[in-house]
């Protein structure tokens, strides 16, 4: 996991995350923070682990922890968070050893984080679905306002 150290010690990380934290200071809803990264990561890390899915450790951690970095840009400008959020993830991650072909691999599955899961057994799938799990809707004072449907809202504890 040296390659994950390099990314949560980058620069332009800590930058953005800082960005993202001033941007929702006044959010009431679910915040892009490190701590929503992690969780993202660790959940899509035991989904690929209990459906053997074999996707290297360090993809699915690089994935997750980039895949909302570019949030204040939306609130900066309007650009759609997974379009900010992919550019910003290239530039990291060359700082940070990756090669291209991982870069495709983890730059796609951030464009199509907010896409419908179409195959859950690829990074793309397993991505957007721990996304979603990693909100606690089930202990939310404000989901009665929240723009996700019931249908998209966790209910309970999967992972
Ligand atoms: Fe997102
Ligand atoms: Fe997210």
């Amino acid at each position: 996991m040296n390659r994950i150290r390099n990314i949560i010690e980058n620069k332009k990380y800590i930058r953005c995350i800082k960005k993202n934290e001033k941007g929702e200071k006044n959010r009431i809803y679910c915040k892009h923070t490190l701590e929503h990264f992690v969780d993202t990561a660790r959940i899509a890390y035991i989904i690929s682990l209990e459906k053997g899915l074999n996707i290297d450790k360090e993809i699915i951690y690089a994935s997750a922890l980039l895949h909302d970095i570019g949030k204040w840009k939306q609130y900066e400008s309007g650009i759609p968070h997974e379009i900010a959020s992919s550019a910003i993830a290239k530039t990291i991650l060359l700082e940070c050893d990756f090669n291209s072909e991982e870069i495709s691999l983890i730059t796609e599955a951030i464009d199509n984080h907010r896409t419908k899961v179409e195959n859950p057994f690829d990074l793309n799938g397993i991505l957007a679905l721990a996304d979603k799990l990693s909100r606690n809707c089930f202990y939310c004072t404000v989901k009665g306002k929240c723009n996700w449907n019931d249908e998209k809202k966790n209910t309970s504890i999967y992972f």
